[in-house]
């Protein structure tokens, strides 16, 4: 006892002393948050004159054009230097190519298009790259029969048309791409396509690690998704890590700019070995279901909102993200400034 105390009592009380103020923490943070860390997921919507509020979602809306840039133009004041733009499209003009993702006039091409007359290159204009939306069906790519006569999600006859969508996407301005359907091969068909019609400059941000998660679910209610079953031919199965390594490495050998761990918080190892390995950017997605859950408890008083807010993107850009998608991006960066 006496020779414990005389001895290490220094060393212990070691830990306490780095905590002992805020500037004392501060100065020994290891880890911090800046507003350009954080990417921005904005929804634009045909067919409605007023922005609608998702109802899993509170706080996030279905845009109209002058509302989408109202919202861009708060992301960028307060520090946000990206927004992610996925199109919802009214059920009418739904097919089952999707093909209302590379028309001109498509609803995402037009929100792409005015975001980056708006703000040029003030503000990276990343673009969703994938056909869920668009399909009547719903899923993230062509449904074909297999030799049994199974309907499946054709990999090879949806290259084209992300090609198509890419393309598109680039001439509406995009700065960056996002191929978020997990088709293999996506990365690579997608880089020719742009280069070869002279976007060798637009960056691919790769969802490389994206799981068949049930946490996506207010997502699918701000998109108005017509899928009926789920994904889990295309997406990772939620108990598989090594898997995500072959997947980054892959993205990055076809040509991938940035790799993304999506969802976030419950795949924080996963994150964490991604980094560890990636030669390039690292992006987590802090998903609709992530975000509505910390909405619903603390709209119920039983956490505190921002307190939680804060903690969980710093708990996941110490995982080893260097970019966080979130739809908290805005809130979070006004109170980093
Ligand atoms: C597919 C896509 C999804 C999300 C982003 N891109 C849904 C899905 O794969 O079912 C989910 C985003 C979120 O939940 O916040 N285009």
């Amino acid at each position: 006892m006496s020779e414990f105390n005389d001895y290490s009592q220094h060393l212990i009380r070691r830990p306490r002393r780095l905590r002992s103020n805020p500037a004392m923490r501060e100065l020994v943070a290891e880890t911090s948050l800046r507003p350009a860390d954080l990417i921005l997921p904005m929804f634009i919507a045909d067919g409605i004159t007023e922005p609608r509020e998702i109802t899993s979602m509170p706080g996030v809306f279905n845009h109209t054009k002058d509302s989408l840039l109202k919202a861009a133009h708060e992301a960028l004041d307060a520090g946000v230097r990206c927004v992610d733009l996925f199109g919802v499209p009214v059920d009418a003009d739904k097919d089952a190519t999707g093909s209302q993702a590379w028309a001109e006039d498509g609803i995402l091409n037009v929100g792409l298009t005015a975001l980056r007359e708006e703000f040029g290159d003030d503000l990276m204009v990343m673009a969703d790259t994938c056909l869920d939306e668009f399909t009547d069906h719903g899923h993230c790519g062509v449904v074909s029969l297999d030799r049994y006569g199974n309907a499946v999600v054709d990999n090879d006859a949806t290259l084209p048309l992300y090609q198509q969508m890419a393309v598109a996407q680039a001439k509406a301005g995009a700065h960056i791409i996002s191929p978020s359907g997990m088709m293999d091969g996506q990365i690579a068909a997608i880089r020719g396509a742009l280069d070869a019609e002279g976007f060798e400059d637009v960056a691919i941000m790769a969802y490389s690690a994206k799981y068949a998660s049930s946490f996506f679910g207010p997502f699918r209610e701000a998109v108005g998704s017509s899928l009926e079953g789920d994904r889990r031919t295309y997406q990772q199965d939620p108990a598989n890590l090594r898997e995500s390594l072959l997947e980054v490495e892959l993205d990055i050998a076809e040509g991938a700019d940035f790799v993304m761990v999506k969802p976030a918080l419950p795949y924080l190892d996963v994150l964490t070995r991604v980094a560890e390995a990636s030669p390039v950017p690292v992006a987590a997605y802090q998903v609709s279901g992530e975000y509505a859950m910390i909405q619903a408890a603390g709209l119920n008083g039983w956490i505190d909102t921002e307190a939680v807010m804060m903690e969980s993107l710093i708990s996941i850009k110490r995982a080893g993200a260097n970019q966080i998608l979130t739809y908290f991006a805005t809130e979070a960066a006004r109170k980093l400034r």
